[in-house]
């Protein structure tokens, strides 16, 4: 079992990652979130992962005396948006839900960035806790504490930050995880090793087929790692403000354009991986990272059966519109998180449009 605790400005989160956490949540939750008596617990999740882990959940609320409540919706990026949290606010009035409930997301980043969503909003704020059931949402999106619904314009444009007093994680969740959706969850961990350390993506490189199969040991380690780069980050920049933070984007600028375009068909991780190949071909061309290190990022993503050429192609003017939208872009310039080598990531919002066009381009 690691425990792993995050400072985070005036707030902290409690990251534990434990065979069986799931059911134990309800010790855990009075543990951070105080004492069960007269309290609501409820639940947010998805028909795949509530089919599947919801009622040892709630038999653990239960246990720890908690009043749990659940709400369920469809799976898949289209219910991170504002009708689905407009029904959650409507339960939660019919079912007179106070400011001392606390609401527990279970499932993958879909469920935390919109249950988040709400327990920032719901009468300006409540408890909130994170089982992440997904790779994505165990190494990345559980952490950091951003909670987000999308919009026609764009995506997570609409959104707060809500840090979870608790994550519990339990890996043993990850064995009903479709392969596609493992090699998704990787695109992060591989961004951590590209922008923090050249030893974690060394580690990629000569673990695959563990952690592909999800080997005990390996991913404990995966997780606990994960947790400890975006921890540190985000620790540093809680609100994106001092510049810090702005790392983690890596990878996205382009790769949030692409998913925005594709109707969401390809995963989040999918499309973070294709932002990556093209971020440091963009690298590549204004002389900041060589040719070998570029063929090393594509090898090792390939690896772990991510994509690095895009299977159906978007015009640039689609692409370059959504990345206008992307709450990421100033008006007039866009900022890219680049590469000068394995683990030196850098800054910069001085790149021409020609010089990103052709890094997008060089995927189809
Ligand atoms: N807030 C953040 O900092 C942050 C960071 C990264 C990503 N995100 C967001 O996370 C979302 C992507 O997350 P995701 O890939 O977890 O998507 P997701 O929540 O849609 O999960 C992917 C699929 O896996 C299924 N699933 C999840 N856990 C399962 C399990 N244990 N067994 C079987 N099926 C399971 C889900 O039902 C879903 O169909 C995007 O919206 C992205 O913007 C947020
Ligand atoms: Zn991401």
């Amino acid at each position: 079992m690691a425990v792993i605790q995050l400072k985070l400005g005036t707030d902290s989160t409690t990251v534990v990652v434990e065979e069986g956490a799931l059911s134990r949540l309800g010790e855990a939750l009075v543990a951070h979130c105080g004492p069960s008596e007269g309290r609501v617990a409820v639940v947010v999740t998805d028909q795949t992962v509530g089919g599947l882990y919801g009622s040892g959940v709630g038999a653990s609320l239960v246990g720890a005396a908690w009043q749990p409540l659940s709400f369920t919706v469809s799976p898949g990026e289209q219910s991170k948006r504002l009708t689905t949290a407009g029904g959650i606010y409507q339960f939660l009035s019919d079912n007179r839900v106070g400011r001392d409930s606390v609401i527990v997301a279970l499932g993958g980043g879909v469920v935390s960035d919109l249950a988040g969503f709400v327990a920032a909003t719901w009468m300006r704020g409540v408890d909130f806790a994170i089982c992440p059931t997904s790779l994505e949402s165990c190494v990345d999106a559980s952490i950091g504490g951003k909670t987000a619904v999308n919009i026609p314009g764009g995506k997570n444009l609409v959104g707060a930050f809500h840090q979870p007093k608790l994550v519990a994680i339990d890996p043993r969740v990850l064995s009903t995880l479709p392969p596609r959706d493992i090699c998704a969850g990787l695109a992060e961990s591989i961004k951590h090793g590209l922008l923090f350390s050249e030893e974690f993506l060394l580690w990629h490189e000569q673990n695959a087929s563990a952690v592909l199969s999800l080997a005990g040991s390996f991913v404990g380690e995966l997780i606990e790692r994960n947790v400890a780069f975006k921890g540190d980050i985000v620790s540093r920049d809680v609100r994106e403000q001092s510049g810090d933070r702005i790392l983690l984007n890596f990878g996205h600028t382009i790769g949030h354009a692409i998913e925005a375009c594709c109707g969401f068909s390809l995963r989040h991780g999918e499309c973070v991986s294709l932002g990556i190949v093209a971020a440091c071909r963009l690298s590549q061309s204004i002389g900041l990272l060589g040719e070998g290190d570029v063929r090393r990022v594509e090898s090792v993503l390939s690896l772990y059966e991510l994509p690095v050429c895009l299977p159906e192609a978007f015009p640039w003017s689609r692409i370059s519109e959504a990345m206008l939208r992307d709450k990421k872009a100033t008006a007039s310039s866009l900022r890219f998180v680049l590469l000068e080598g394995i683990g030196r990531p850098v800054v910069r919002d001085d790149v021409g449009e020609a010089d990103v066009r052709a890094a997008y381009e060089s995927l189809i």
